[in-house]
């Protein structure tokens, strides 16, 4: 093998810049020629395809988004526009490929190993939903933003002594809502996985207020509900003055963070290994801080539900 083609594709997030240095210098180092394909998938499709370099990649390692641009391509989807995907490889010459992304992105990269394309995953998004990680790439920067806005969401929270409902991003999956709602003390953490009951939040909410408590901050993932669905149900049923908050893109951007950068480097050097080695068709992760892989149809499978741990320690320190 000589040349390898690195992308990023899907929602972007904190630390792909990261590991696509991780996979230039990487594959630099032992003589492999890399090249970037810009906007994903669509990139591919395009012959969107750049030869990079050492210094392709310098003064990005702090930078969050990707200096690969981003997409999500429905053409890819379809076999047509995987043969029209797998041409364009052909044509430039590159005999494998390093797809940074989270599921969506794995599912490309899993019809590209179908067709007999040298392929492996990196699994890069805040969402933390990705099986056979215990980290995704930009989870741990997203977690650091989203716990500042609410610490400051809480400032105002207290003053005004009003309840907020903070709604965060995750898509299906609750992770990046419970570890902001741990290490941002949260009253009320709701999150898909745990089929929260809006009448017991609403009565903890009034048992509270009896108490004496004048402020509130419940954190809804936006696979729940919308944050101002919430707000309206607490108004409806209760005295209590409500503010609505969505996080929004804010999460997916910014400068990553120490543990993002590193896990990157990591997960990008490590595909690249694995290239060298002849495996296809397979996803790197971290485990118990040890780099690990798996088939990539077993990170498309749907994660492992619910820290039930963390979850019950969020209600006992919240009470
Ligand atoms: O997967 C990352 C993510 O930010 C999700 O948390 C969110 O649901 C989605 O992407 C938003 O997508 P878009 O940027 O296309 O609006």
């Amino acid at each position: 093998m000589k040349r390898i083609g690195v992308l990023t594709s899907g929602g972007d997030s904190p630390g792909m810049n990261a590991a696509i240095r991780a996979v230039v210098r990487k594959a630099i180092y032992h003589n492999l020629e890399v090249f970037g394909i810009y906007y994903g998938f669509q990139g591919l499709i395009d012959g969107n395809i750049e030869k990079m370099e050492l210094g392709s990649v310098g003064d990005i390692i702090h930078r969050g988004g990707t200096k690969l641009y981003t997409a999500r391509c429905e053409e890819f989807k379809t076999p047509e526009g995987q043969q029209k995907g797998i041409e364009q490889l052909k044509k430039f010459g590159i005999e494998a490929l390093v797809v940074i992304g989270g599921d969506g992105s794995f599912m490309g990269a899993k019809k590209l190993a179908e067709q007999g394309f040298p392929t492996i995953g990196v699994p890069g998004t805040i969402d933390n939903d990705i099986p056979g990680t215990d980290f995704t790439i930009g989870f741990d920067t997203a977690l650091n933003t989203a716990i500042d806005a609410v610490d400051k969401i809480r400032d105002t929270a207290t003053s005004h002594e009003r309840t907020y409902i903070v709604e965060v991003m995750g898509r299906d999956a609750g992770d990046l809502a419970l570890w902001t709602g741990l290490a941002a003390g949260a009253e009320t953490i709701m999150i898909p996985e745990a089929g929260e009951d809006i009448d017991e939040i609403i009565n903890r909410l009034k048992r509270g207020h009896k108490r004496g408590k004048k402020h509130s901050i419940i954190l809804v993932a936006e696979g729940v509900s919308s944050g101002s669905e919430v707000a309206q149900q607490i108004e409806d049923r209760t005295e209590l003055e409500t503010r609505v908050t969505v996080l929004g893109h804010i999460q997916r951007g910014g400068s990553p963070t120490g543990r993002d950068r590193v896990l990157a480097s990591r997960l990008g050097a490590k595909a690249v290994e694995l290239l060298l080695a002849g495996e296809a068709g397979l996803m790197v992760g971290i485990e118990n801080n040890k780099l690990v892989y798996h088939a990539i149809e077993d990170a498309l499978e749907k994660k492992a539900s619910l820290d039930q741990e963390m979850y019950q320690l969020s209600k006992e320190l919240s009470i």
